[in-house]
C-alpha cells in the first residue's frame, strides 16, 4: 500500500512537470533508466571525441584547428556534466567506466564509423551534432532535474558544433569538383548512422513507453528522428548535395519527409560490437584511462590533502 501511495504521488508529480531531485522517493526502474540513459549519454560524448580528434593535427588551416579543438574540448565537458548528473542517482563514475570498459554499458552506434576525410569532421558537425541537438533540446524537458539542468547549458554549446559541421560542408561544396564530391561522399556515409541515433522506431523500443510515460523522454524515438530529417534536407540541398535515401521525398499532406527503410541489422551488429570501429575506440578508451590514472591519484590526494588541512585549521 504504502509503495502504491507513493508510485501514485510520484506520477502526479511526473504529471504536473514538477522535476524529480536526487533527494526525492522515485521508482526503482526510473532510477535504473536514468542510470543507464544518462551513463550511456556521458560515454557516447567521450567516445565520440575520438573521431574527430582523428583530424585534429591535420585540420587545414590554424582557424580550423582552434574550431576544432574548442568542439573536442565542449564534449569532453558535455561528458563531465552527465557523469555529475549520474552520478546523484548513488552510483560512483568508476562504476560506469567499468561497465563500459566490460561492454556492459553502450555509447551512441553512430561513433563506432571512421573519419575518412576532412569532409567527414563537417559532417560529423553538421548531421551528429545536428541529431543529438534535436534529440537533446526535447532532454532539457526531461522529469529529472539534474539531467535537464545539463542539458540546458550542453543544448547553448551544441548549436556551435552544428553550425562549425555545416560551414565545412558549404565550403566544400561550393570548392573544386573534389571537394564537393569529399562533401558527397561524407554525406553518403554518415546520413544513416545518424538517423540511427534516435534508436529503434517507437513499435520497436523496449524503454520508450514507460519513459514517456515518467517523461524521461518527452517526444518519442521516431518524432525527434523526424523532426531532424525534415529540418536537415533542405539544409543539405541548399548546397547541392543529395542524399542517399532514393525514398527520400517530401510529402505535402503529411507535411514531413517520407524516408526510406532503415537498416535495422547494421544498426544491431554495430550496436552488438561488430562494427568498423568498435574494437579500436573502446581499447583506446580503455589505453587513456589507464595513462590518466596519475592525474586522477593526484587529484584525489590533493583534495584529500586539502580536506585534512581544513579541519585541523
Ligand atoms: N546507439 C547505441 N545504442 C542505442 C542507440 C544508439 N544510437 N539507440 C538505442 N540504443 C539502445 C538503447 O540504449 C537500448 O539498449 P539498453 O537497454 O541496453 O540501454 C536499446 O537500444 C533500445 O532502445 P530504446 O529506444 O528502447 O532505448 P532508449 O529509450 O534509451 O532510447 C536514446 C535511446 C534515444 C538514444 C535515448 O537513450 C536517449 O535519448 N539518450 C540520450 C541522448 C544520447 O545518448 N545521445 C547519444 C549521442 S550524444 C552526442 O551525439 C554528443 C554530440 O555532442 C556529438
Amino acid at each position: 500500500m504504502e509503495n502504491a501511495k507513493k508510485l501514485e504521488a510520484f506520477q502526479a508529480k511526473i504529471d504536473a512537470d514538477i522535476k524529480i531531485e536526487p533527494k526525492d522517493w522515485m521508482p526503482e526502474k526510473y532510477r535504473r533508466t536514468l542510470i543507464r540513459q544518462i551513463s550511456q549519454h556521458a560515454h557516447s560524448e567521450v567516445i565520440g571525441m575520438q573521431p574527430e580528434g582523428n583530424w585534429l593535427t591535420r585540420a587545414p588551416s590554424l582557424r580550423s584547428k582552434k574550431i576544432l579543438m574548442a568542439k573536442i574540448q565542449d564534449e569532453a565537458g558535455h561528458g563531465l556534466y552527465l557523469y555529475c548528473a549520474a552520478e546523484t542517482l548513488g552510483i560512483k563514475r568508476e562504476q560506469f567506466l567499468e561497465w563500459l570498459h566490460e561492454g556492459k554499458a553502450k555509447y551512441s552506434s553512430v561513433f563506432n564509423y571512421p573519419t575518412l576525410t576532412w569532409a567527414d569532421i563537417g559532417a560529423i558537425g553538421w548531421l551528429v551534432d545536428g541529431a543529438a541537438i534535436v534529440n537533446q533540446v526535447s532532454l532539457q524537458g526531461t522529469s529529472y532535474g539534474p539531467y535537464s539542468r545539463a542539458m540546458v547549458k550542453i543544448c547553448m554549446e551544441e548549436s556551435f558544433h552544428q553550425r562549425q559541421g555545416y560551414e565545412i560542408m558549404v565550403t566544400l561544396a561550393n570548392g573544386t569538383k573534389e571537394q564537393k564530391e569529399m562533401a558527397q561522399d561524407a554525406l553518403n556515409r554518415w546520413w544513416w548512422p545518424s538517423i540511427m541515433m534516435f534508436g529503434p522506431h517507437d513499435a520497436d523500443s523496449a524503454h520508450s513507453n514507460q519513459s514517456l510515460k515518467w517523461k524521461i523522454k518527452r517526444e518519442s524515438n521516431d518524432e525527434l528522428r523526424q523532426k531532424f530529417i525534415d529540418k536537415t534536407v533542405e539544409q543539405g540541398e541548399h548546397i547541392g548535395l543529395s542524399f542517399p535515401d532514393p525514398d527520400l521525398k517530401w510529402n505535402k499532406s503529411s507535411g514531413h519527409y517520407e524516408y526510406g527503410k532503415i537498416n535495422w541489422n547494421e544498426f544491431w551488429n554495430v550496436v552488438k560490437g561488430y562494427g568498423p570501429g568498435n574494437k579500436k575506440r573502446l581499447a583506446h578508451h580503455k589505453d587513456a584511462h589507464e595513462e590518466g590514472s596519475w592525474v586522477r591519484q593526484g587529484a584525489i590526494a590533493y583534495a584529500k590533502k586539502k580536506r585534512s588541512i581544513q579541519k585541523t585549521a
